[in-house]
C-alpha cells in the first residue's frame, strides 16, 4: 500500500552521490587508524584570511546578530558592486541587481526554483559539479547534457551547444574555471555562445566561484560583460575558493533588476537573509588586501604541476593540465574498471581517497577527479602510493578483485 511517507516523485531523479560511497569508506578507515590522504576534496586547504576573520569577530561583538535585508548588507552589495567593476568591467546597482545568499550553493537553488517550470531544458556542459545534475530535477525540469570533449582539455564547442538547443531550452549552465576539469572559458567561445543565447532567448547561469583561481596567465572573462548578456545572465560568484570560506556559507548573484524580482522571492522564503556577521568578514574579504589570495593561487599551481606531471608519468593515466580551479582529471580507462572501482581500490590498497568521474554524470566515465587542495608534501606521498598501487594493477586488467 502507497504510504504517505513515501518522498515526492520528483525525488526519484535525484539520487545521493557516488562520492558518499568514498566518503564514508575513507572515514571508516580513517576511524580504524589507517592513515588517509585526502585529494578529494573540493575545498581549500587553507585557513581564511586573518583580516577577515576580525572584522566577523568584531561585528559579532557589536552585535551585528540580527537578520539582514533579504539582498543581504548593503555594504557587502557595495563591496560586490565594486569588485564586478574592478576585476570583471560589470555594473551593477547595489540596490537591486545584486543579493547576497548562503553559497553558490542556495545561489543555485534559488535561481533554478524561482525561473524553471516542469519540463523545461537546462543545458549542462557534462561532466559537471553535481549540483547541476541534481537541482534542476528538484524542479522537475530536464537536464541537457553537452558534452565536454576531452581532446582539447573539455572545452565546451559552441556547435555542440547549437545542436542541443530544442524550443523547451530554458536555461544554459556555464562554470568557468571548470569543476571537475579546470577548463576556463575563452572569450571567443563566450562570444559565440552570447550569439546562441540571445538568437533561441535562453538564460545563463555563469558560475565563476574558481575565477580568482585560475593559472598560466589565462584571463577570467565573464559572459555578463558581453554585449546584450547582462539582460540574460546570473552571475554567480562567491568567497568559498577565493578566501577559503567554504564553512562561512556567502555567495552572490548579480543581474538584471527584473530577473532578481522573482529569484529574490524564493531567497526570501528559504533563507530570509546570510548569516549576518559573517557577511561583515566578506566586506572584508573584498575590500582588504588581496595578497592572500595571489598566496594560494601560487600553492595551487606549484601543487598542479606536481600532480598532473605525477599522474602522466603513471602507465594506464592520462591527465591534461587543468587551467583553473584545484582539481585534476585524469583518463583512468586503460585500466578497464569504473572510477568508482579504481577510487575504491586506491582507497584500500592506497589510502588514498580520489573522486570517480561518473560522480559528475555519464560523460565524467573513466575518469577520476584528483584534488590539489591539499598539502605539498601530502600530495607527494599520495600521489607516490597511488603510482605504487596502480603499478600492481595492469592497465586493462582486473587483477586485484580478489
Ligand atoms: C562549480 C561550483 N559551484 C559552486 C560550488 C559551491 O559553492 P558554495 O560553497 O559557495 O556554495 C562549488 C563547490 O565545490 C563548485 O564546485
Amino acid at each position: 500500500m502507497e504510504t504517505k511517507r513515501r518522498e515526492a516523485l520528483r525525488m526519484a531523479g535525484v539520487p545521493f552521490s557516488d562520492i558518499r560511497v568514498i566518503f564514508e569508506r575513507a572515514t571508516y578507515l580513517e576511524k580504524e587508524g589507517v592513515p588517509i590522504i585526502h585529494m578529494e576534496l573540493g575545498r581549500p586547504d587553507f585557513d581564511t584570511p586573518p583580516h577577515v576573520k576580525i572584522a566577523a569577530e568584531g561585528a559579532l561583538e557589536q552585535g551585528l546578530v540580527h537578520y539582514t535585508s533579504n539582498y543581504g548588507l548593503f555594504e557587502l552589495r557595495q563591496a560586490v558592486a565594486l569588485k564586478l567593476q574592478r576585476d570583471n568591467g560589470l555594473n551593477y546597482d547595489p540596490d537591486g541587481e545584486i543579493a547576497v545568499t548562503v553559497g553558490v550553493s542556495e545561489a543555485i537553488f534559488s535561481v533554478m526554483s524561482a525561473f524553471l517550470d516542469q519540463g523545461d531544458e537546462v543545458i549542462v556542459p557534462g561532466p559537471s559539479w553535481l549540483n547541476y545534475l541534481r537541482i534542476p530535477a528538484m524542479m522537475g525540469a530536464q537536464v541537457v547534457p553537452l558534452p565536454l570533449p576531452a581532446k582539447d582539455g573539455f572545452q565546451l564547442e559552441p556547435e555542440m551547444l547549437e545542436k542541443a538547443i530544442t524550443p523547451l531550452t530554458k536555461m544554459l549552465v556555464l562554470i568557468s574555471p571548470h569543476n571537475p576539469t579546470g577548463a576556463v572559458l575563452q572569450k571567443k567561445t563566450l562570444e559565440s555562445v552570447a550569439a546562441l543565447v540571445q538568437q533561441h532567448d535562453i538564460l545563463v547561469i555563469s558560475d565563476e566561484i574558481y575565477e580568482k583561481i585560475i593559472y598560466d596567465g589565462q584571463a577570467h572573462v565573464s559572459i555578463a560583460a558581453l554585449p546584450g548578456m547582462k539582460e540574460r545572465t546570473f552571475l554567480l560568484n562567491g568567497f568559498s575558493k577565493a578566501y577559503s570560506m567554504t564553512g562561512w556559507r556567502l555567495g552572490y548573484v548579480a543581474t538584471d533588476r527584473e530577473l532578481m524580482g522573482p529569484l529574490i522571492r524564493v531567497h526570501q522564503y528559504v533563507t530570509t537573509c546570510a548569516t549576518s556577521f559573517a557577511q561583515a568578514g566578506a566586506i572584508q574579504a573584498l575590500n582588504g588586501p588581496q595578497d592572500c589570495v595571489a598566496q594560494m593561487v601560487a600553492a595551487f599551481q606549484r601543487r598542479r604541476n606536481l600532480v598532473v606531471s605525477a599522474l602522466n608519468r603513471m602507465p594506464g593515466v592520462a591527465c591534461h593540465v587543468p587551467q583553473g580551479a584545484f582539481y585534476a582529471f585524469a583518463d583512468i580507462s586503460a585500466f578497464g574498471l569504473s572510477g568508482q572501482e579504481l577510487a575504491l581500490y586506491l582507497l584500500e590498497e592506497a589510502g588514498v581517497a580520489v573522486v570517480p568521474g561518473e560522480a559528475f554524470g555519464d560523460h565524467g566515465r573513466g575518469y577520476l577527479r584528483i584534488s590539489y587542495a591539499n598539502s605539498y608534501d601530502k600530495l607527494s606521498e599520495g600521489l607516490e602510493r597511488m603510482g605504487r598501487a596502480l603499478a600492481r594493477l595492469s592497465p586493462t586488467g582486473r587483477a586485484w578483485q580478489r
